[in-house]
């Protein structure tokens, strides 16, 4: 049966299995949430120059980049927010399937949206890592001038300020780097994430 005159034809598409013996790694969404400022789009781009150097095929989603094109018409509303992530999660589903790690970058500051884009994906492939970084550090550093313009009451909803963020409960990495640096933070990231991403051929001989 199909649904509104909709006819799929996903099962015609070589599959994911055979791009990621091409690729020679496993497909995976690296999921960062986190306050804005929090250093998500720092810890993504560095651990993506790693990956890279360890031959990994990866592609970064950020916020920033995503709102100013495929999203462009989205606000920070409840509804808006949930709309941004999914249709992230089902862009970075296509990629995936393609044998693509992703690197997603996104405040998504609710449980139901994490749980939304985790659904999406898929729980065996979404790698939850949480920037744990607290928000009088967030609006400390406020690297863009966001959090004054807040507080001044210039930007409704703003994450932190005045619309919630909600911490997630199990994370597969949770950071803090209030006492570490990049580096290292992204070494330590790279420990967990690589066994997830690897390619094991014991599969195909
Ligand atoms: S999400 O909540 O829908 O996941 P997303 O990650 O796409 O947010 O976008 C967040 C970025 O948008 C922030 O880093 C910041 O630069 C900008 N921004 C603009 N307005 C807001 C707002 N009201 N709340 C949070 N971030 C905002």
């Amino acid at each position: 049966m199909n649904n509104n005159n909709i006819y799929t034809t996903f099962d015609k598409i070589k599959d994911r299995y055979a791009k990621e013996i091409y690729l020679k790694q496993q497909g995976k969404v690296i999921w960062f949430t986190g306050l804005s400022g929090s250093g998500k789009t720092t810890l993504a781009s560095q651990l993506e120059k790693r990956l890279f150097e360890l031959n990994y095929f990866c592609q970064i989603l950020d916020g920033d980049n995503v709102r100013s094109g495929i999203n462009k018409n989205l606000r920070f509303t409840e509804e808006d927010r949930m709309e941004n992530i999914r249709r992230i999660a089902e862009v970075s589903k296509l990629f995936m399937n393609c044998g693509i790690i992703l690197i997603c970058s996104f405040i998504s500051p609710t449980n139901e949206m994490r749980d939304l884009a985790r659904s999406i994906i898929g729980d065996d492939d979404f790698l939850e890592v949480f920037v744990n970084t607290p928000l009088e550090v967030c609006e400390q550093r406020d690297p863009k001038g966001l959090y004054k313009k807040a507080r001044a009451g210039e930007i409704p909803n703003f994450t932190g300020i005045s619309s919630p963020f909600e911490h997630p409960e199990h994370p597969f990495i949770e950071v803090d780097n209030s006492n570490k640096d990049v580096d290292e933070n992204v070494r330590e990231m790279l420990l967990k994430i690589v066994p997830e991403i690897r390619w094991d051929p014991s599969g195909i001989i």
